[in-house]
């Protein structure tokens, strides 16, 4: 297969969701379909029970367990579909934000019942940021939920987007009898419990009378008028539109019963983008370019105190990376090679000799990289967009151990280079004080500064809000800025000033005081 075969063979997404609403289940029966795995219950959920919150140390277990499933390969009607996992739990949020630069689309999976929740809210956003092409599966049709038009509303509302359902649901909970596909007008009906097969039946014409007899004469009429109503109020699909992020189809089916994945799946193969272009600093890096490119999105540590290795992530972006063959990490100026390589085909590791854009590939690392590498064939580029956010708790910490500062200063810095917390420095007193989305962050960091470098930390609490990046162009203002709000200021880890907000009002206070100065609450503006 040509190169270029290859490139647009690939599909490469991620599925989010708020915890529960059946992502791990949807991801199951993904691979059933592509064959990665043979019987349901053989992906491991990398979900982190409710009540394992206190328990870190069984999370970093399962975080563990989640390497082999953090992308998951498998071949489906001639496609290569990567996809990649995205943490469930909140306090690995941006875990789930990074994953999101490394992928082409996204699928949404929502609760029927529960409708749009906050951790939705906050993933579609970020996926919104760069215009990924998302896709919406409405879930868990099995049950009693929201009506179907009033849920899509909702969805419009709370995630700014604007639908276009591709499936409609005929009944829901006790009285659901299947959903009319109206992407390839078939009629698909649900048979609970596993009684009887799924019959979908070819159905172009619903004014058919046919109709009454499968699903009943009420039923029919409720359809018929519904999917009327669809198509006078709903724009008709354009799969351009839904690539370039303007218009976001919607499927309807209870993935537990494996009701609607197929169609899901089908129209997603017709439709997603093979690897889109990249951005960098200095040029933008389509994926048929011949040299290789790729940037690191996820770094994950071994958890093992016998085997100290991380690996590091890597998404490529354009030509082909080789086994063996030697790539400018460009951040150290330095050429390295990979003699183990490896590519994730369902929940097995495999070293490989080639992958394309779109694919990830995971590299064995002693500390070299840092999240946001870029790896090359030589070019000097950055690739943009892996944002920090601003965190949501602040902690000062503090070394414990006076004996074991240089093991404090590497283990903090490692740490952070994986992308576990943010370390910001105040200006005023130099103190440091770590930032995470979940307080999880906190104990892992305390965890494994001893267990991995042998240093000693603790914690004090700190009143912070959020910090937020400021940039100005006017240096006077900014020079004023600074002088007033010297003991808010502090930077982070790559020198970039922050503002450290006591509360929100203390940043609107801020903002109406020095017009000027930009607040940022993500680190790439
Ligand atoms: P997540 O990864 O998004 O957190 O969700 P997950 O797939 O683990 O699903 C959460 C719960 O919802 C699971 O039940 C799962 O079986 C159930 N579920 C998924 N899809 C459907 C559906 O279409 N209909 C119904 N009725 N339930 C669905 P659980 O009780 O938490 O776990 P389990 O004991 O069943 O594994």
């Amino acid at each position: 297969m040509s190169f270029i075969e290859e490139l647009k063979r690939r599909r490469t997404f991620g599925i989010i969701s708020h915890p529960d609403a059946g992502k791990t289940t949807l991801t199951e029966k993904l691979l059933l379909f592509g064959g990665a795995i043979q019987i349901a219950g053989a992906v491991k959920s990398n979900k982190i029970k409710k009540h394992a919150t206190s328990d870190f140390m069984e999370i970093e277990k399962q975080r563990g367990i989640s390497v082999a499933t953090s992308v998951m390969a498998f071949d489906y009607n001639s496609l290569k579909i990567n996809i990649l996992d995205t943490p469930g739990h909140q306090d690995f949020a941006e875990d789930t934000y990074r994953t999101l630069t490394a992928v082409d689309s996204v699928i949404v999976v929502v609760d029927v019942a529960k409708g749009v929740e906050s951790q939705t809210e906050k993933l579609v956003g970020v996926s919104r940021m760069r215009n990924t092409p998302i896709i919406v599966f409405i879930n868990k049709l099995d049950r009693e939920g929201q009506d179907a038009f009033d849920l899509l509303d909702e969805i419009e509302q709370k995630l700014g987007l604007r639908v276009r359902p591709l499936s409609w649901p005929i009944g829901m909970g006790s009285n659901f009898q299947g959903v009319y596909n109206l992407y390839e007008k078939k009629l698909n009906l649900f048979r609970p419990h596993g009684k009887q097969d799924d019959e979908v039946i070819i159905f172009d014409d619903l004014n058919d009378p046919e109709l009454d007899e499968i699903i009943n004469p009420r039923a029919a009429a409720k359809l018929r008028e519904e999917v009327e109503m669809i198509e006078s109020v709903y724009d008709p699909f354009d799969a351009q539109a839904y690539r370039d992020g303007k218009i976001q189809p919607v499927f309807f089916g209870s993935a537990v019963n494996n009701f609607g994945v197929k169609e899901l799946l089908d129209c997603f193969c017709d439709i997603a983008p093979s690897p889109l272009p990249r951005f960098t600093e200095e040029r933008t890096i389509e994926p048929e370019e011949q040299k290789f490119t790729g940037f690191v999105f996820k770094i994950h540590a071994n958890m093992d105190p016998k085997h100290r290795d991380r690996i590091a992530f890597v998404r490529i972006c354009s030509g082909k990376f080789e086994r063996g063959t030697k790539y400018l990490h460009v951040r150290n100026n330095k050429l390295m090679q990979f003699s183990n390589p490896t590519s994730f085909m369902a929940a097995k590791k495999e070293i490989v000799d080639e992958a394309f854009p779109g694919d990830i590939v995971g590299l064995y690392d002693s500390g070299n990289f840092k999240i946001g590498d870029t790896l090359t064939e030589g070019e000097v580029l950055h690739f943009k967009g892996i944002p920090s956010f601003s965190p949501e708790q602040f902690r000062y910490v503090n070394n414990t151990d006076p004996l074991k500062t240089k093991q404090f200063q590497k283990g903090l810095e490692q740490l952070m280079d994986e992308g576990v917390a943010q370390l910001f420095t105040r200006d005023m007193n130099q103190r440091k004080i770590v930032g995470t989305v979940g307080a999880l962050q906190f104990e892992v960091i305390q965890y494994r500064m001893k267990g991995e470098y042998g240093a000693s930390c603790d914690y004090e609490p700190v009143n912070l809000h959020k910090a937020f990046w400021v940039t100005c162009d006017d240096k006077k203002a900014y020079d004023e800025f600074y002088d007033r709000r010297r003991r808010d200021m502090a930077t982070d880890k790559h020198g970039n000033p922050v503002f450290l907000a006591e509360s929100a009002w203390a940043l609107q206070m801020a903002q109406e005081q020095h017009p000027k100065v930009q607040f940022h609450i993500k680190s790439d503006f």
